[in-house]
């Protein structure tokens, strides 16, 4: 391959080859003609890449990478990832059956979440699965009564708010420090350890946290490791048997062609402790194993100016992609290929009847014409997944691509699966 350059972000998945962009050997218009726009892309490669990466990070100690299947949940991604010998790290029923259906065993998938139904947690004990990630007194005390109704014990973790204030790019992906919902409050978790070992149906197993997403400093990851082996230190001391340390996802990637976590920098600053311990180490990685992988590919349907902006209103919209709007999420976009015009200040937005419908504000970008396509960048993780039919538009369709050779893993939604779930009246 000649004239060859790779775009936004840190992998080189996604290749220009005489000036179009590819992922790996294939280039992204082929995909175009046989499956349209708006569509996602993801290179295998890249995330067997990733896994590898953190793998052999961690190889120093037991441990489970459970990848949080809340990333990209696609089939095709799961069994990529359970090829590889990873777990997961789910949060509803639904994941519990996609996960199992992509054939990653049990004794490999964590539950967590705040709000798990007794329909789920049935669910999770009937499957046999490694641990719950129990979020509340409540939660703890409804899993007992069930599992002793099952005949059984639950495997758990209580998830611990250890009250890091975490820096993340956004407040929505910060769930470490008191004011969130999210795990059981740090002054209250050595007492609840206490009365969950006495509890018939629980089988404490480890300890869990989960600080937030898309974290590019070592620093919070230890500030809560510290906590963690704090209070493993005084639950042995109080007899309570422990197996793991599940330090949650969060390793944050590059979306703007900057720096991103290295798995062997991350680990060096906390696999050594947990080494000490004996204990078994689980991560829930979901953005760090997908996030660099993925494209969405859009058709430019209009080109206009008003109020002193230029628009360019593309095929995709905040249904097929909500990380900019929800999350002020940056996305680089790219022409498909590059045509060598002039660069102009635009806005990339939607067709969907909101103000908040886009895809980048501001962007320096050659102006494209109307039928060219564009890549958004860095999609893999919190793109389809947070997808949703809004102003009644089929989801897009997703193709896994490995080398020369391309798979349709999602088929493009139609008008009548709209519609497919309602009943007359
Ligand atoms: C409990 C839990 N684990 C893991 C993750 C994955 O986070 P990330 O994709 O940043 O690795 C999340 C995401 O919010 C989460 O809530």
């Amino acid at each position: 391959m000649e004239d060859t350059a790779a775009v936004a972000g840190t992998t080189d998945a996604f290749p220009r080859v005489g000036g179009i962009m590819h992922c790996e050997g294939v280039p992204l218009p082929e995909l175009v003609a046989r499956w349209g726009t708006p569509l996602y892309v993801y290179s295998q490669g890249a995330i067997r890449e990733r896994y590898r990466e953190l793998d052999d990070a961690l190889a120093p100690v037991p441990h489970l990478i459970a990848y949080s299947v809340k990333a990209n949940g696609n089939l095709g991604v799961l069994r990529t990832l359970a090829e590889l010998g990873a777990g997961c790290d789910i949060v509803s029923g639904g994941e519990l059956h996609r996960a199992l259906m992509a054939g990653i065993p049990a004794e490999r998938i964590v539950f967590s979440g705040v709000g798990k139904t007794v329909h789920e947690l049935a669910a999770g004990l009937r499957a046999g699965i490694y641990a719950f990630n129990v979020e509340s007194e409540g939660e703890l005390c409804a899993l007992s009564d069930l599992a002793c109704a099952m005949g059984t014990r639950a495997p758990v973790a209580l998830r611990v708010n250890p009250d890091i204030d975490t820096p993340t790019p956004h407040a929505y992906t910060r769930t470490g420090h008191a004011a969130t919902k999210f795990g059981i409050a740090a002054a209250r978790a050595r007492a609840l350890y206490n009365i969950a070992a006495r509890m018939p149906g629980i089988r404490l197993r480890g300890i869990d946290v989960h600080i937030g997403s898309q974290i590019l400093d070592v620093a919070p990851f230890r500030d809560a490791l510290e906590y963690v082996l704090d209070l493993a230190h005084d639950l042995r001391q109080a007899e309570v048997d422990l197996e793991f340390l599940d330090l949650g996802g969060g390793l944050g990637i590059s979306y703007e062609g900057g720096a991103r976590i290295s798995a062997a920098e991350w680990a060096a600053e906390i696999v050594p402790a947990v080494a000490e311990t004996g204990l078994k180490l689980v991560v829930e990685p979901g953005r760090f194993l997908v996030g660099e992988s993925g494209v969405l590919l859009t058709r430019v349907l209009y080109v206009k100016e008003g109020g002193g902006k230029r628009f360019v209103i593309t095929d995709a919209g905040m249904n097929d992609l909500i990380r900019p709007s929800h999350y002020s999420g940056w996305h680089a976009v790219e022409p498909v290929q590059a045509p060598g015009r002039e660069r102009v200040r635009v806005d990339v937005v939607g067709p969907i009847c909101e103000t908040g419908d886009f895809l980048a504000l501001d962007r320096e970008m050659e102006l494209p014409k109307p039928g060219e396509l564009l890549a958004i960048m860095t999609v893999g993780a919190y793109g389809f997944s947070m997808s949703s039919q809004y102003n009644q538009r089929p989801r897009p369709a997703e193709v896994m691509v490995s080398g020369d050779e391309a798979t349709l893993v999602r088929r493009r939604e139609t008008v009548d699966d709209l519609v497919a779930a309602e009943m007359d009246l």
